[in-house]
C-alpha cells in the first residue's frame, strides 16, 4: 500500500489535526509477563517517535490523550506511577520539544495535580508559548463532556454578567470556548489497542474528523505505523455532508 502514493501527493493530503488515544500499555506488559507500569514507561518511546515523525510531516497539531478523567478510578498505585512518568516525561523532554520549535500545551482539569506538577506544565508551557512548528496538546485528566460543560459555563455566566446575550450562545461561540479552538480543525483520531470506542476524548472535536483504529497497543505504534495511519487517511473522502459528486468537482 505504502508504495503506491507518491510523497508528493501525500504531502498535500496531509491532516493538519492528529489526535491519538494513545491505548494499549497495560495489555502490552501483561503480555510479556509485566506490570501495566512498564507497558506505560515503554509507551513514552512511542510518544517520542509520534510527535518526531508528526513534526517531520508537517502536521501543525498533535493532540494526544494520555490521562482521561475517569481514568482516577484506577488503582491508586498505578495512577501514581502515571503521575510520576508525567512528571518525569517533562522533565526530560520539554528542552527538546522547544529545539524543535514544538509549541507544548496541557488540556483537561489540571487543578487536581500536584502543585509541583502544575508548576512544570505552566514552566514547559511558558517556555515553548512562541514556537510554531507544531503544537503537541497533551491531554491530561481531560474528558470531552467536561471541556464542552466547561464552555457552557463560561458563556452562561457572560449571560448572568449581562456582557453577551442569550442569542450570542451559538456553535461558533461554544467552540471558542473548548479546547483546542485555537488550532485547526481535528481531522484525524487515531486509536490503538484494538477497541473502537472514543472513550470521552474529543468529543466536540472529532465531529468531522476520520476515525482510524488500529489493534497495534501503543508501545508498538512507530513510525510505519503511524505513516500507515497518513495513506488511509489521505485515501478517504471527507464529504462534510456534500455529496461525492460535489465533492470531486470542487478539487
Ligand atoms: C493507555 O493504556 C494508557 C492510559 C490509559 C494511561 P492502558 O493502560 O489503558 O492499557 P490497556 O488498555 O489496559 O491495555
Ligand atoms: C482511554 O483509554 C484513555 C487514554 C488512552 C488516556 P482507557 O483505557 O482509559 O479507555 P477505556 O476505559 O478502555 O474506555
Ligand atoms: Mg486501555
Amino acid at each position: 500500500m505504502t508504495e503506491s502514493i507518491n510523497t508528493q501527493e501525500l504531502e498535500l493530503k496531509i491532516p493538519q489535526h492528529v489526535a491519538v488515544i494513545m491505548d494499549g500499555n497495560g495489555r502490552w506488559a501483561q503480555q510479556r509477563g509485566k506490570t501495566r507500569v512498564v507497558g506505560h514507561k515503554s509507551g513514552v518511546d512511542s510518544v517520542r517517535s509520534t510527535v518526531t515523525y508528526a513534526r517531520k510531516l508537517g502536521v501543525k497539531a498533535l493532540t494526544l490523550f494520555a490521562f482521561s478523567s475517569e481514568n482516577w478510578q484506577r488503582p491508586q498505585a498505578e495512577v501514581s506511577v502515571l503521575m510520576e512518568l508525567f512528571m518525569l516525561v517533562l522533565n526530560r523532554e520539554v528542552k527538546r520539544l522547544h529545539k524543535n520549535d514544538i509549541r507544548f500545551q496541557v488540556i483537561g482539569d489540571v487543578s487536581r495535580f500536584s502543585s509541583k506538577l502544575q508548576d512544570k506544565i505552566n514552566t514547559a508551557e511558558a517556555l515553548t508559548e512562541h514556537n510554531t512548528g507544531m503544537v503537541l496538546s497533551i491531554a491530561a485528566n481531560y474528558g470531552g463532556r467536561w471541556d464542552i460543560a466547561n464552555a457552557a459555563k463560561i458563556l452562561a455566566s457572560q449571560v448572568a454578567d449581562n456582557s453577551i446575550k442569550l442569542e450570542e450562545i451559538t456553535e461558533k461561540s461554544l467552540h471558542t470556548h473548548t479546547c483546542l479552538s485555537n488550532l485547526p480543525e481535528l481531522d484525524l483520531l487515531i486509536r490503538t489497542g484494538g477497541d473502537h470506542r472514543i472513550s470521552n476524548f474529543l468529543l466536540w472535536q472529532a465531529a468531522y474528523a476520520e476515525l482510524y483504529f488500529t489493534e497495534t497497543l501503543w508501545p508498538d505504534f512507530d513510525e510505519a505505523q503511524f505513516k500507515d495511519a497518513i495513506i488511509d487517511f489521505t485515501m478517504r473522502e471527507r464529504r462534510f455532508g456534500k455529496t461525492g459528486e460535489q465533492v470531486k468537482l470542487n478539487e
